[in-house]
């Protein structure tokens, strides 16, 4: 008897294995990293504010006052409630020069109360502080960039209270950027104090078309930019989304808690697309776990502009705490299915029609690999209702540009119940 456990063991073993190794042939080989970012942050993928999207730079928008009336509007307008909490600079808060000790200044016109001032006033809102750089010599629009500066300005931030890093790549040899970015992780982790850190690297590899070793930057970065930056319209965005989809290594494996790839900030607002092409981008953004920054003039937003950010139910998918990033799983002529896999055994959904006509798009168990048969609750996240169940097909119409969003949940013996009723039920 023993020996025949013995044996099964052994045997099992051995199986077990060589699908390990089978695995690990198939795997990029690791880079030697022995050191791994641990700021215990970014567990889904980070939800804030940044004016880059809307207000490029160098215009007098961009100051103190309108930075406080951004996060206070945030704070009461329903998004802070619903998880944006990140209000952040970007590009242009400097000052043109460091002072005499080589310390960052800010623009003294624009943020004349200084940085600290702004982050405890965001602080006060229950919001956290965000703040941007440059790993080079200068920032893509000419202020002081970090090289030479690494220690001194990770230690900056941290005295002002800052809460997430978004570190730009310009003016430095991608070459270079490995051992920069690693070292301002060091550093940042060296304070003491927690900051989401928020890496560029990908994108200048990727205009230079450099091997990303992604394994690695997957363990020293919480975020990491790729490919070009956004627009508002809807061919760029859906491009880096088929960027995302098709770029090799796979990037959906990178992505995790504590560490997501970020095809960069929301245009949702800006005025050049429509709501249904708005409503497709977050909802294809929370398929994919990525960064839900809102990157349009909080203190001007339309109502639906609003509730197109807030709509609670997508964001609980973008924000599911597995943190896997989903993946396209069908397309044909312009007609696209995503699938994200959601805890408590259900799916997240995307039916797309990039196309121009009204169109039937029609999922399936087997294209969801779900071919148990099981029947699954479906929920519609942007018209909030329970639309029937799911066994093999279902099929809706999409309009044009636009994406029906629907939630998968199973259901026992035809009875949609929360996970802990269901497990009671098996017993
Ligand atoms: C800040 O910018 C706003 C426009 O966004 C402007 O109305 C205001 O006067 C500026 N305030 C200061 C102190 O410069
Ligand atoms: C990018 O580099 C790869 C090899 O690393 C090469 O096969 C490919 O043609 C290059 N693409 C461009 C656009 O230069
Ligand atoms: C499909 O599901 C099976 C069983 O759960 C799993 O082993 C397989 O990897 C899945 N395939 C894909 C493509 O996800
Ligand atoms: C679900 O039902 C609602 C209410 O009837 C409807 O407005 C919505 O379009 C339906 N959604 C799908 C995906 O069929
Ligand atoms: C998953 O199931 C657990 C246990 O029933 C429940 O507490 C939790 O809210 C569920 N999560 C989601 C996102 O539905």
């Amino acid at each position: 008897m023993r020996l025949l456990i013995l044996l099964i063991l052994i045997i099992f073993l051995s199986k077990s294995n060589s699908v390990f190794i089978k695995q690990k042939q198939n795997q990029i080989p690791k880079t030697n990293n022995p050191y791994k970012l641990s700021n215990g942050l970014a567990l889904t993928p980070p939800m804030g504010f940044n004016y880059w999207n809307f207000d490029g730079c160098e215009t007098n928008l961009i100051n103190e006052t309108m930075m406080m009336n951004t996060a206070y509007a945030m704070s009461t307008n329903g998004m802070a409630r619903v998880g944006y909490e990140y209000v952040n600079l970007d590009d242009c808060w400097m000052a043109k020069s460091r002072d005499e000790n080589g310390n960052l200044l800010p623009d003294p016109i624009r943020f004349p109360s200084g940085i600290k001032h702004l982050a405890d006033y965001i602080h006060s809102l229950g919001l956290k502080f965000g703040i941007y750089g440059d790993i080079g010599t200068t920032t893509c629009k000419g202020y002081p960039g970090s090289e030479n500066y690494l220690e001194q300005d990770a230690k900056t931030f941290a005295e002002w209270g800052v809460d997430f890093v978004k570190m730009d790549g310009c003016n430095m040899q991608v070459e270079d950027m490995k051992e920069a970015y690693t070292d301002l992780g060091k550093y940042l982790q060296a304070t003491g104090r927690p900051m989401v850190y928020s890496c560029s690297w990908p994108t200048y590899a990727y205009v230079e078309n450099i091997t990303m070793p992604f394994d690695y930057i997957e363990g020293i970065c919480n975020l990491w930019r790729e490919f070009q930056d956004i627009r508002d319209d809807f061919t760029e965005w859906t491009q880096i989304l088929d960027e995302m989809e098709d770029s090799l290594p796979k990037r959906s494996q990178f992505a995790g808690p504590s560490h997501f790839n970020d095809p960069d900030m929301l245009e949702i607002g800006n005025g050049l697309e429509s709501n249904i092409e708005y409503k497709s981008m977050i909802s294809l953004w929370s398929i994919i776990a990525a960064p839900l920054i809102a990157g349009n003039d909080i203190l001007t937003m339309s109502k639906e502009t609003l509730e197109i950010l807030i709509n609670e139910e997508v964001i609980q998918v973008n924000q599911d705490p597995l943190g896997l990033q989903g993946n396209r799983v069908y397309q044909n002529q312009g007609l696209e299915v995503y699938q994200r896999t959601l805890i408590n055994d259900s799916y997240a959904i995307a039916m797309f029609n990039r196309g121009d006509v009204q169109s039937d798009i029609t999922i399936t168990s087997d294209m969801l690999n779900l071919t148990n048969h099981q029947n699954f609750n479906i929920r519609d996240l942007w018209s909030h209702t329970d639309n029937g169940t799911f066994s093999d097909t279902f099929t809706a119409s999409v309009e044009p540009h636009g994406t029906i969003m629907i939630k998968l949940s199973p259901k026992i013996n035809n009875i949609y119940l929360p996970l802990k009723y269901r497990k009671h039920l098996l017993k």
